[in-house]
């Protein structure tokens, strides 16, 4: 009999808990894992967790509570806790789900295999280190397999920043940046496995500073012109951003280089200065818009992405408006906004709350503006050429679902092509969540 076990990712939270559950699997695939969709299936578990918010946190213990039930069936089975949660509350998450096998932190994670045969042995296990080796090169064996057109890619990982609220410099630790030719020997590699798109993944990505191929430390803007020059690779995205990090050749190359597509995520928070400052956000409200002024310079047709957090300690409805006010000048064509939550461990824990019921009123009133600029900006689409890379077979036959280089899903009858392809479209229609296209 084969002797092929099966393993179940689930993934929460970023796009890096994404990128980092795939190389998860793979390196568990090297200790004769194979994934399955199905956690009944599956004789280890994993749960690749958020700690960002408080609620992202408490889903893991319920999730826990519920993989804890098929051990009654399949007493063999393992479950592992990976990701921020595990960074942050290793300890406490194996005292409060005796169920836990094991608890991997986000840069221990190469070392899981190793893990997995203590773990068989009855053993449990936990690894939430920051170790001196690169976690990405001790997993560098990839399997040849075909992958989806467009893949993320982490280059720098960490964050140095503090803001006041948030927990990532604790749980990712501080930044790294990947040197330039391993990030490029990833990059060739995916393209050869059928990925036109890459989306290069950073806590603070844009402060990326990894060693270049003369020795020295290298800008986001010089990696992307690196990443330029591979063949086969047709679009480069990177997130997220930080506003202070956004140098000039950066955004010089949003208006020079092709394969950078015109979207770009950055979060500005809030839009009031004294909430910026207890944020220690560093730049005003009025310095972001002229930041944004001179990238839309450069690139008039960016699609802009923020994240705002709403109900940050002692914010006032005038500090509220301010917010207000910043997205109303800004215009956002996609956006992610948050009621603030307690991070314990983070200096914000410290201050007074606002009301809840107050902060949820707001979050309403915010979501509603952004929801209505989002829907004005893909309206304005209709009639507009653009180009999708297809990644999908739609529901209809003959057709498909991609991206337009906006990142506005795009459904089109795309009869005699092929996920990958990029092709032109003329925007007929906008939808509740998505564009429909006509082939040029
Ligand atoms: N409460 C609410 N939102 C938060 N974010 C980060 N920390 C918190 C918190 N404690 C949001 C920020 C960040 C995004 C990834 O999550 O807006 O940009
Ligand atoms: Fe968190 Fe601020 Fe760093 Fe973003 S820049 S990861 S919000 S500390």
């Amino acid at each position: 009999m084969a002797d092929t076990k099966k393993l179940f990712i689930k993934t929460y939270g970023c796009q890096m808990n994404v990128y980092d559950s795939e190389r998860m699997a793979e390196a568990m695939g090297g200790a004769g894992y194979e994934t399955t969709q199905t956690p009944e299936d599956a004789d280890m578990i994993l749960l690749n967790t958020c700690h960002i918010r408080e609620k992202a946190a408490e889903k893991v213990y319920s999730e826990l509570g519920r993989m804890k039930a098929l051990k009654t069936d399949k007493p063999d089975l393992k479950i592992g806790v990976a990701g921020c949660v595990a960074q942050a509350e290793g300890q406490e998450i194996m005292k409060r789900q005796p169920a836990v096998d094991l608890v991997v932190g986000p840069q221990a994670y190469h070392r899981l295999p190793e893990m997995e045969e203590l773990i068989r042995k009855g053993k449990r296990a936990l690894d939430t280190d920051f170790p001196e080796e690169d976690k990405f090169e001790k997993l560098k064996s990839r399997p040849k397999a075909k992958r989806a057109p467009a893949a993320f890619l982490t280059v720098q990982e960490g964050c140095d920043k503090f803001c006041a609220f948030c927990v990532v410099p604790y749980t990712r630790g501080a930044e790294v940046s990947r040197p330039v030719d391993r990030v490029i020997t990833e990059a060739r590699d995916l393209v050869e496995r059928g990925v036109r798109e890459i989306t290069l993944l950073g806590q603070n990505v844009n402060a990326y500073h990894g060693e270049g191929k003369n020795g020295k430390a290298w800008s986001l803007a010089d990696l992307i012109w690196e990443l330029d020059k591979v063949e086969g690779l047709e679009r480069i995205r990177f997130t997220t951003s930080h506003p202070n990090d956004m140098q000039d050749d950066l955004i010089a190359a949003h208006g020079e280089c092709k394969k950078l597509m015109p979207y770009l995520h950055l979060p500005v928070q809030s839009g009031s200065d004294k909430i910026l400052k207890r944020m220690n956000r560093s730049h005003t409200a009025e310095s972001y818009i002229r930041l944004i002024e001179r990238i839309r310079g450069a690139r008039p047709d960016l699609l802009l992405s923020g994240d705002f957090i709403v109900g940050f300690p002692e914010e006032t409805e005038e500090d509220f408006q301010a917010t207000l006010d910043l997205i109303k000048e800004v215009k956002y064509g996609q956006a992610y906004s948050f009621k603030y939550s307690t991070r314990p461990g983070t200096p914000a824990a410290e201050r007074p709350l606002v009301d809840e019921a107050e902060a949820s009123d707001r979050l309403q009133r915010l979501q509603a503006l952004l929801t209505q600029q989002q829907r004005d900006i893909q309206d304005a689409m209709v009639g507009r050429e653009v180009s999708v890379l297809l990644e999908r077979d739609g529901r209809q036959e003959g057709q498909m679902v991609g991206k337009s280089e906006y990142l506005h899903s795009v459904h089109l009858d795309a009869v005699g092509h092929k996920i990958g392809d990029i092709v032109k479209v003329k925007i007929v229609e906008s939808k509740v969540n998505s564009l429909t296209g006509a082939l040029i």
